[in-house]
């Protein structure tokens, strides 16, 4: 790995990480397909096409992420008995209401951004700009999706912060 120019014990803290956020991109992709499907009421068409979009970005970023472990010479973690046991995030009920739905994604974002930053902390420190590169496009990608998220919960009175 010498091109890489990259500190070994430095990549692996980076890589560590990357499989557990790996791990996460799994179950949440899996959370968004099992939403897709199961979502009922008056909100299934925006909601049932809203998640697919999500999942198929999801699907992208898996792979993406999955590449970059390699890229940085190592194994990416491969099956869902891993994944399950790595995953900062746990699996949902196939019987939520959509505002569950979406509260529950929203809290996984939260989760899944925490576990960005410790991605970008070692990598940071290993002077590793195309793992910080990546993953600040995704944190960037998430933050937008949870605004989206975060305004369909509101009421159409709700009012946006002002600064005065
Ligand atoms: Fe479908």
């Amino acid at each position: 790995m010498g091109y890489l120019n990259l500190d070994k014990e430095k990549t692996v803290k980076t890589v560590k990480q990357l499989n557990i956020l790996l791990a996460d991109y799994h179950v949440y992709y899996q959370k968004l397909r099992n939403f897709h499907w199961n979502i009922v009421g008056p909100h299934f068409f925006v909601l049932h096409d809203k998640f697919e979009e999500m999942y198929n970005d999801a699907k992208v970023k898996v792979d993406e992420i999955a590449e970059r472990i390699l890229t940085l010479r190592h194994q990416p973690t491969s099956n869902f008995s891993e994944y399950l046991e790595l995953s900062n995030l746990k699996e949902s009920s196939a019987t939520l209401t959509d505002k569950e739905m979406v509260d529950t994604l929203l809290q996984d974002h939260g989760t899944m951004l925490a576990q960005m930053k410790r991605v970008i902390d070692p990598a940071e420190e290993n002077e590793d700009e195309g793992t910080i590169d990546m993953i600040g496009g995704y944190i960037a990608d998430l933050e937008k999706t949870s605004w989206m998220l975060d305004a369909w919960k509101m009421k159409t009175t709700d009012k946006h912060l002002t600064i005065k």
